[in-house]
């Protein structure tokens, strides 16, 4: 049987922190699905729209790797499209608590799910889209730390 796993998060912007989960991913699993998650309460930068774009434009070449949008409770997604796997990223201790209550939450809402962490390159662990936004909204290079998309869309938002 395929094994599909999900990736979500919010993606605001897509990271290399992220790109690095997502290929190391697809050499696991059949398929990714990188789910962006709408997240109104989250007051993104970009769209839902604008960040879907972001992502399918930036895992082009990565032939077993599709986005979707979120807009809805993960597990719903995951009962709807009869996927029982989501891959969470871990890039240090700071983010297990915050993991495991969400596996918590995701597992007694649905029961069956696995979620699977791959821990974050080193060189990646420190990134987060809230300071990626931040050294690019103070003037600072951002070329190091994601793709060239996101760098040129990121550009484009503080043009306007
Ligand atoms: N590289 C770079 N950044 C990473 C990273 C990595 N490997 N791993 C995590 N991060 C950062 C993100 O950049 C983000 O940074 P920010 O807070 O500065 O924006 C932060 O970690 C949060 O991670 P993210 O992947 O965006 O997840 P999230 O916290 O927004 O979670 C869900 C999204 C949907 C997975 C989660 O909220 C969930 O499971 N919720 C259950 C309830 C539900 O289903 N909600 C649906 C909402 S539509």
């Amino acid at each position: 049987m395929k094994k599909v796993v999900v990736y979500p998060g919010t993606f605001d912007p897509l990271t290399n922190g992220h790109l690095e989960i997502i290929k190391r991913a697809s050499k696991i699993f059949d398929e990714v699905i990188v789910l962006v998650a709408k997240r109104d309460e989250k007051n993104t930068l970009f769209s839902l729209e604008e960040r879907v774009d972001i992502v399918k434009r930036c895992v082009s070449d990565i032939t077993n790797v599709k986005v979707d949008k979120l807009e809805k409770l993960l597990v719903d997604y995951l009962r709807e499209h009869k996927i029982n796997l989501v891959l969470r990223g871990l890039r240090s201790y700071k983010d297990f608590e915050y993991e495991r209550e969400m596996f918590e939450a995701n597992t007694i809402m649905l029961k069956g799910i696995e979620t699977i962490f791959i821990i974050a390159a080193p060189h990646t662990a420190f990134i987060s889209s809230s300071l990626i936004k931040e050294i690019a909204f103070n003037g600072g290079d951002v070329s190091q730390f994601v793709p060239k998309e996101v760098q040129k869309r990121l550009s484009e938002k503080l043009r306007r």
